[in-house]
């Protein structure tokens, strides 16, 4: 893993569009993208650059289940609004949250992700170290699937919500394999709140519990870290 420390946000979001660039350069063709806030700098920078993305691929990591693309709480939205309407890929997959079947969304998506092999995935991490939406205690060889939400993850994502109870209580969200098998992956990591997740992350032991922990075995990962999210690893 290689951590590179920045001063905030802005400066994480400019170094990940030039690692971005060099991975391009190199004929990166699909990107996986995430939600949150700390990809958002990473978007603004990504939207004012030269880049062309029109003849990329783009696969998120997760989608609500419950939430038509069209609610501004959906991910769908989010990316619209934050990305996709400001420079369009030639074609972008998120799963479908109001899927009939959910689990035969989930076979969908696998099967997108088969076609559309991710070249660099980009990652946020939770404060219980879930990336995506994979809780702590999803097998590392989970590929996409229908997740219950948990209380922590429930509360620290309501503040996107007016009251806690609209915050959907499950997900569609790649597995950990999916996110395993990208070639490269950046994960954003600002603030204290993320301090003990990135610890566990970077120097922790590699567990089911810690699901971020997973990337220590990935052979291309960079951290993009303030420090803040830094402060509880030694040097
Ligand atoms: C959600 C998303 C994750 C994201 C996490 C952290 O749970 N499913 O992909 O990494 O939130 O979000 P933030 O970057 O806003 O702290």
């Amino acid at each position: 893993m290689k951590i590179i420390q920045v001063a905030d946000q802005n400066e994480g979001g400019k170094v990940a569009v030039e690692i971005l660039r060099s991975k391009l350069a190199e004929g990166a063709k699909t990107l996986g993208l995430a939600t949150g806030s700390s990809p958002l700098s990473f978007y603004k920078e990504l939207i004012e650059s030269d880049i062309d993305l029109s003849d990329l691929v783009s696969v998120n990591l997760d989608e609500y289940v419950g939430l038509e693309a069209d609610d501004p709480q959906s991910y769908h939205y989010f990316m619209n609004a934050n990305l996709f309407s400001h420079k369009p890929f030639k074609k972008s997959f998120l799963p479908n949250g109001k899927a009939e079947d959910a689990e035969e969304e989930t076979a969908a998506y696998n099967r997108i992700l088969a076609e559309n092999p991710v070249d660099f995935q980009i990652l946020g991490i939770g404060t219980n170290g879930h990336i995506g939406f994979n809780e702590p205690g999803t097998s590392f060889d989970s590929q996409t699937h229908l997740v219950d939400l948990t209380p922590s993850t429930i509360e620290a994502n309501a503040r996107f919500f007016e009251t806690i109870d609209q915050v959907p209580t499950q997900a569609i969200s790649m597995g950990i394999a999916n996110i395993m098998a990208a070639k490269s992956i950046v994960l954003f990591a600002y603030g204290k709140g993320k301090a003990q997740a990135i610890a566990g992350t970077v120097a922790g032991p590699v567990t089911e519990e810690l699901p971020a922990s997973v990337l220590q075995g990935h052979e291309d990962v960079m951290i993009i870290a303030d420090a803040e999210a830094l402060s509880l690893l030694d040097n």
